[in-house]
């Protein structure tokens, strides 16, 4: 009895000294869950552990962030927030509005946050004057990862100019036995493509008008319905297996030589790369046609939550960490983003990372940089969520571009607040 005691004691005091790091722990609630979003968030893990700061790993599955927004809201309603958790644009606010959130200020002004990080992004990263979160990248959903053993058998050194060219390439993709478009039918992926479509078909000043504005005459219109007739051409393209298949294995059919062409967010390209693929050699990116020179954005960042003692220690710790410049760097390679500060160098990107980050600045001083409706950057979640439904309802149905106009109309009215 006595030695047991003894023995539990020691045991004790070992485990006491063997694990003074459990101290200093950050628990993130992500939805980094594909292989090339794995080795990017190996980056930053591998960067707190370097200063003794433990990772605790809640992820949720899941693009745009739906369904780990459910997770978090059981998670503060029981009290027991994480530490930190990958967010999207308006959600950030919704949360902050709560009252949820930590206070950055200090360390903010401390590291100079203001002067280095976009205005479009701080629109989102602050709440009230107060930073709320650590903006990690910007990515951008317009764009399209082409095969290029591929493209070269179809005649295509050159990315296609337009939609009646894009339309050209998948119809002889298609002819030639191949799946002309890559794609994963889940609402967010179905949403994804859409952004890029209605950018395509209307210009910026449209996208604007209907995706950020939400004004019912433009998205009621015949250009949306131009748009919607696009999206109903578009799903002539994919294959029989498409419905629910997750982004990252849409990407897997690109990368493994069975389809031309997927449309997605820059993310996909960390699948490519994860898969020792090289940008120019194996693929191809570029914008979707027509939509060259405009950005559609959306940018993931690390809300703080409330989090007392200890915990708070380490999570200026990860705020921190997140920003620093070769931090920035060294994420957005492997992630496929671009870096969240102006004041990074481009040196270590590849050809598709320096476009990203050329087009971005370029979109921004032209006024051509939007923020993504698909990912929660153009409107608030209620408005984003409703716009999935038909989008996504359209793709999978004989609805007419008519009538999916007409509920576009009626379910942003009902969402808007
Ligand atoms: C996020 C990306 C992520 C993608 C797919 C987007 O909403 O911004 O970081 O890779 O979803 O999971």
């Amino acid at each position: 009895m006595k030695y047991n005691l003894l023995k539990s004691t020691m045991l004790a005091s070992a485990i006491a000294v063997t694990l003074p790091a459990q101290a200093a722990e950050v628990e993130v609630l992500h939805w980094w869950t594909s292989g090339g979003e794995a080795a990017a968030l190996n980056v930053l893990k591998q960067d707190l552990e370097g200063q003794g700061i433990g990772w605790k790993d809640m992820p949720v599955a899941g693009g745009g962030g739906t369904e780990a927004m459910t997770v978090l809201r059981s998670r503060v309603q029981a009290g027991n927030a994480p530490t930190a958790v990958q967010m999207l644009g308006f959600d950030i606010q919704d949360w902050a509005a709560e009252g949820a959130t930590a206070n950055l200020n200090p360390l903010a002004k401390k590291e100079g946050w203001d002067k280095v990080v976009p205005a479009a992004l701080q629109r989102f990263s602050k709440h009230g004057g107060n930073w709320v979160a650590s903006p990690v990248n910007v990515h951008s959903t317009n764009w399209v990862w082409a095969n290029k053993k591929i493209l070269g058998e179809l005649g295509y050194d050159q990315p296609p100019a337009s939609w009646g060219d894009f339309i050209a390439l998948l119809d002889k993709a298609k002819s030639k036995g191949y799946t002309a478009l890559a794609h994963g039918g889940q609402a967010w992926q179905d949403a994804t493509i859409f952004d890029g479509v209605v950018l395509s078909t209307g210009g910026p000043y449209f996208y604007k008008k209907a995706m950020v504005e939400l004004d019912s005459e433009a998205l009621g219109s015949d250009t949306m319905k131009t748009a919607f007739d696009r999206m109903r051409q578009l799903r002539g393209y994919v294959d029989a297996n498409f419905s629910g298949r997750d982004w990252n294995l849409a990407s897997a059919m690109v990368i493994e030589n069975k389809a031309a062409v997927q449309i997605m967010g820059d993310w996909a390209k960390g699948e490519f790369i994860n898969a020792g693929k090289k940008p120019g050699e194996d693929f191809m990116c570029f914008r979707v046609p027509g939509t060259q020179g405009m950005v559609t954005f959306n940018s993931d960042q690390f809300v703080m939550f409330k989090v007392g003692g200890s915990s708070a220690k380490s999570q200026m710790a990860m705020a921190k960490a997140v920003m620093s410049p070769k931090f920035q760097s060294a994420f957005n390679v492997v992630k496929g983003s671009v870096p969240a500060r102006t004041d990074v160098p481009n040196t270590d990107f590849d050809a598709c990372g320096k476009k990203g980050m050329k087009d971005l600045a370029e979109a921004s001083a032209s006024g051509m940089l939007m923020g993504s409706m698909a990912h929660g950057h153009a409107a608030p979640a209620a408005v984003k969520n409703a716009l999935y439904d038909v989008v996504t309802n359209h793709f999978n149905s004989n609805m007419s571009s008519t009538d999916a106009v007409s509920q576009l109309v009626s379910a942003i009215e009902g969402a808007k607040d």
